[in-house]
């Protein structure tokens, strides 16, 4: 055999695609090997490698002039990800001296790695959209780095073989060798995964922060916590994907999929079964949270993709920072153009935002004096830019826990019974926007749904006249007022909006009240 066919593929976005490598050995001409199909520098580097860890391997290749090209030709290729097909493709055309492959072994197989100069198998990122795309392809089996064996073997319906050199790779391809496929049982594991480390009930007090917080859950409402320093707000954010509806499998291997494609999935942890919570340092750069550079890599945007994106200190975010977030908010999905084509990266999350009440943190606090004027407070709430601010449902106090209520043995329901409340009120959703695709929480109607499904009483109606005039609400406040509203009455049970829900939803607009007044 003079040519020799290995298939792979390459990342692209969160997805995969099919990559051939193709390793041919010439007659006659230079003994040299050569790299073709638009190679980025590692790829071409891996050549190198390659030869290296081949040697150290006590494998053989021709001793011929070696053509190798990654088709398509016109897609990037990035990384160290063909390392071990090429070395594959090499070292099955001197099959006389490295023992016969089995018949069609080449073809049935997907097969990725990053090699070592000692012919050791390296992790690489992408492993699951990679194993998903083998699938699609119908190939049997992968062969995927020993380390990315776990992540792979979710993929239900194809053999997973975890490699840990290429040496094992040969046998394996030859049928000489011993290794079996991964097992695992995956109900059980999806199982094992869905449990949280934190509880809500190991929060004590704080019955209103904690009443808005299921609130913005059940409807998909962004919210923003205002309060001084250690009273609790990053200890509540935390907790927030807990009472969230469980991940189905489809959300869960959707989220996993753009954490294989960051690199963060290790070993041990390689699925993702819970709610992601991302949160941010205020320094983060629009790259690091919308996503891109060279190499398009998801941002904490997506990352946050099916959980929370918790933006502790928000003023202190650059305000271009918070304009770029318009997009993933509207669309839940980023797209970053790039040399190397348009990735289009999934990214809807809940916003939740912290910040104190005034610059030195102590407004409204009981125990302690602020020193900021009407000014400096003015100035740093303006400091949110109003686009985001329009995205945002419900802003609410939380104050200081006293002593009291902090030395209570338990911190009151646990996580479990709030999420019951919460899945129960999606599930009213669900049924309710069923047929308007897109929208799938109160939180996403537009202004055409919310008079229709917001319809409100004689009764409550003057009731949210009243407080708009009196508490100075601007104009935008009055369609989330009426979306939180149909949340509220939604986690009751209750059909019709009645005046009860519209008073307690007049009560998250902390920012709209007019401080002064
Ligand atoms: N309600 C509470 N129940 C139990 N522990 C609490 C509560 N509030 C605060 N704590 C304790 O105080 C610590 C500080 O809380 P946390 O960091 O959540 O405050 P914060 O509001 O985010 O403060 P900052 O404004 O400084 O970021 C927590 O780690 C926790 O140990
Ligand atoms: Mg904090
Ligand atoms: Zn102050």
């Amino acid at each position: 055999m003079s040519l020799s066919c290995v298939y792979s593929g390459a990342v692209h976005g969160v997805d995969a695609v099919a990559v051939e490598v193709e390793v041919n050995a010439a007659d006659s001409g230079n003994i040299d090997i050569k790299l073709v199909g638009l190679p980025d520098a590692a790829v071409r580097e891996s050549v190198d490698r390659v030869i290296t860890a081949v040697k150290n391997s006590g494998l053989r290749w021709p001793n011929k002039p070696i053509t190798i090209n990654l088709a398509p030709a016109d897609l990037r290729k990035e990384g160290p990800s063909f390392d071990l097909p090429i070395a594959v493709g090499m070292v099955s055309l001197s099959e006389e001296q490295n023992g016969p492959l089995k018949d069609g072994a080449l073809e049935k197989c997907l097969i990725v790695g990053e090699l070592a100069l000692d012919g050791r198998v390296r992790p690489i990122k992408g492993i699951l959209p990679l194993t998903l795309e083998a699938k699609k392809q119908g190939k049997k089996a992968i062969l995927v780095p020993k380390g990315n064996a776990m992540e792979a073997s979710i993929v239900e319906g194809i053999y997973v073989y975890g490699i840990e050199t290429l040496r094992e790779a040969y046998e394996l391809l030859a049928g000489t060798g011993n290794i079996s496929p991964e097992k695992l049982d995956r109900e059980a594991f999806f199982q094992s995964k869905q449990t949280y480390p934190i509880d809500f009930n190991e929060v004590k007090g704080q019955a209103h922060a904690k009443r808005s917080l299921e609130v913005s859950m059940a409807g998909g409402h962004n919210i923003l916590m205002l309060g001084s320093p250690g009273t609790g707000k990053s200890m509540l954010a935390k907790r927030l994907t807990t009472v969230l509806p469980t991940m189905s499998e489809a959300e869960a291997i959707e989220t996993t999929k753009i954490h294989s494609v960051a690199g963060l999935v290790d070993a041990k942890n390689s699925f993702l079964a819970t709610r992601p919570f991302r949160s941010p340092h205020h320094t983060i750069s629009d790259v690091g949270l919308l996503g891109g550079s060279s190499h398009p890599t998801p941002g904490e945007v997506s990352l946050a993709h099916n959980g929370i994106l918790f933006l502790d200190e928000l003023p202190e975010f650059r305000r271009s920072t918070l304009e770029v977030m318009r997009q993933p908010l509207e669309d839940g999905q980023v797209t970053i153009s790039r040399a190397a084509g348009k990735f289009t990266f999934p990214s809807r999350f809940s916003l939740v935002a912290a910040m104190n009440p005034c610059p030195c943190g102590y407004l409204g606090d009981p125990a302690r004096d602020c020193r900021c004027s009407p000014n400096q407070i003015e100035k740093y709430r303006q400091r949110i830019s109003g686009p985001l601010l329009d995205r945002i449902d419900l802003h609410i106090d939380v104050p200081a826990v006293n002593y009291k209520e902090l030395r209570a043995e338990s911190g009151g329901e646990s996580s479990a019974v709030i999420r019951e409340r919460v899945e129960e009120a999606r599930n009213v959703q669900l049924t309710r926007f069923v047929s308007h695709p897109g929208v799938n929480t109160n939180a996403d109607m537009g202004s055409r749904l919310v008079s229709k499904f917001c319809v409100l009483d004689k009764a409550s109606e003057r009731t949210l006249e009243l407080a708009m005039d009196s508490l100075n609400f601007s104009a935008r406040a009055y369609d989330r007022i009426l979306k939180v509203a149909r949340t509220l009455a939604d986690l009751e049970g209750d059909m019709d909006i009645r005046e009860v829900h519209v008073m307690e939803a007049i009560q998250y607009r902390t920012l709209d009240r007019n401080l002064w007044a």
